[in-house]
């Protein structure tokens, strides 16, 4: 699959087989998603590969604001992947002062470009994956013992597609674009 494909055709995957993923696949996964760019290579995208069940099912119970969605989608998934990033890195200069009026939004701009890369990597290697934000970023912090310098961003569940859905609505270039 060439990298415009896979752009194109990976889907937002909510279902998955009951089926573990190797570990080898996951720690791809992430290695995919260190090459992703970061303000002034920063890096402050880290992850926390959860396998085990009863971590899951906490996380599933107690970490999703009463979500039943998101409950369901990560109590049905066989790894979940928990996106964090180190606070006050990205968009802020040596000394702490913010480089733009963006502020700490670099942060989570950062988040989001090295969570479609492991998306994307994903779909290369036959997985589907949700990127779930409505998640207590709090409480899945303390469950999952995260360092007190790091921030929950996200919460990815990953498995092997039960079911792929069809494309929702996207904007054709004329509607997303203007050149000039
Ligand atoms: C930052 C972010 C947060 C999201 N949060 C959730 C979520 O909490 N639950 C969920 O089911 N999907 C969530 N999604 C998935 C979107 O609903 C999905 O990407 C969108 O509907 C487009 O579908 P596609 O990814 O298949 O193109 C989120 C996506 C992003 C990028």
């Amino acid at each position: 699959m060439d990298a415009l494909e896979c752009i194109k055709t990976r889907r937002t995957v909510r279902k998955f087989k009951d089926e573990a993923i190797p570990q080898e696949t996951l720690r791809e996964l992430i290695s995919a998603a260190s090459f992703s760019p970061a303000w002034k290579n920063t890096r402050v995208a880290r992850y926390t590969v959860i396998t085990d069940r009863a971590a899951i099912a906490r996380i599933a119970a107690q970490g999703v604001l009463g979500n039943a969605h998101n409950a369901g989608i990560i109590n049905g998934a066989p790894c979940l992947i928990v996106q964090s990033a180190v606070n006050k890195l990205a968009g802020y200069e040596k000394d702490g002062t913010p480089s733009t009026v963006k502020g700490d939004g670099y942060t989570m701009y950062d988040c989001g470009i090295s969570a479609q890369s492991l998306s994307l990597a994903a779909h290369a290697l036959g997985l589907g994956s949700v990127i779930m934000g409505i998640i207590d970023y709090d409480t899945i912090a303390s469950i999952i013992a995260l360092p007190e310098d790091e921030t929950v961003t996200a919460a990815i569940a990953v498995g092997y597609p039960e079911s792929i859905p069809a494309c929702p609505p996207k904007y054709t270039v004329d509607e997303m674009a203007r050149f000039i």
